[in-house]
């Protein structure tokens, strides 16, 4: 593992993508399905009664999850997008957050809900959470697929976890790697072969 990282930080953009690697399943489309299920009857729970739902996706790794969540959510909801970069095309973070695109919509006396894909150092998800509760929403709650605590530098928590996982750079559901395999149907972990 360690030596994946050094690898993608020294080397940049197309040819970090060029190195052989293999994609062993971790979680099946199956077992996400399940999760989600089980997820969205939580998020019902705390947000039963709303007069509407602001869900905001972190692009671009969280678009799958929330297509999948709002289609589950038996609320009234309003999708919106955040992108905020952490990462580029590598496999290491950059621990410097900054804010790619903004919301459309405003979310001041709003219930939000925040998706995010994965939380690793910690930095992205708390970054944005300060930022959205400068904005004062009426509740501001959070959702992440999975979840890294091993990997964690800042402290922070969604408030829901799909899967917690080991230390492992996975693609799929909307994940990508140098921005391929956000396709698959499942997560996988990158195995290196080369
Ligand atoms: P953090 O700021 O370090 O918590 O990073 C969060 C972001 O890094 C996630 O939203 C992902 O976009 C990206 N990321 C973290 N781990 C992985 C991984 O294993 N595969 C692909 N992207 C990842
Ligand atoms: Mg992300």
């Amino acid at each position: 593992m360690t030596e994946i990282r050094n690898v993608g930080e020294k080397i940049k953009g197309d040819l970090m993508s060029e190195r052989p690697y293999v994609i062993d399943e971790m979680i099946s489309a199956k077992a996400i399905a399940a999760r989600v299920e089980e997820l969205c009857k939580n998020i019902q729970s705390e947000f039963v009664g709303t007069d509407k739902l602001i869900v905001v996706g972190l692009l671009r790794g969280s678009f799958v999850f929330i297509a999948d969540l709002v289609r589950e959510l038996d609320l009234p909801v309003e999708v919106d997008f955040l992108e905020a970069s952490s990462y580029g095309d590598g496999m290491e973070s950059s621990r410097e957050v900054r804010i790619l695109k903004d919301l459309r919509g405003a979310i001041e006396g709003r219930d939000v809900l925040v998706v995010e894909d994965i939380v690793d150092t910690g930095y992205t998800l708390s970054h944005v959470i300060s930022l959205l509760k400068s904005r004062g929403p009426a509740r501001l709650m959070s959702i992440a697929l999975l979840d890294k605590p091993s990997r964690r530098e800042v402290e922070v928590k969604a408030d829901w976890t799909g899967f917690e996982i080991p230390d492992e750079f996975v693609v799929g559901y909307g994940i990508d790697y140098a921005q391929r395999n956000r396709n698959l149907d499942h997560i996988g972990k990158v195995r290196f072969t080369g």
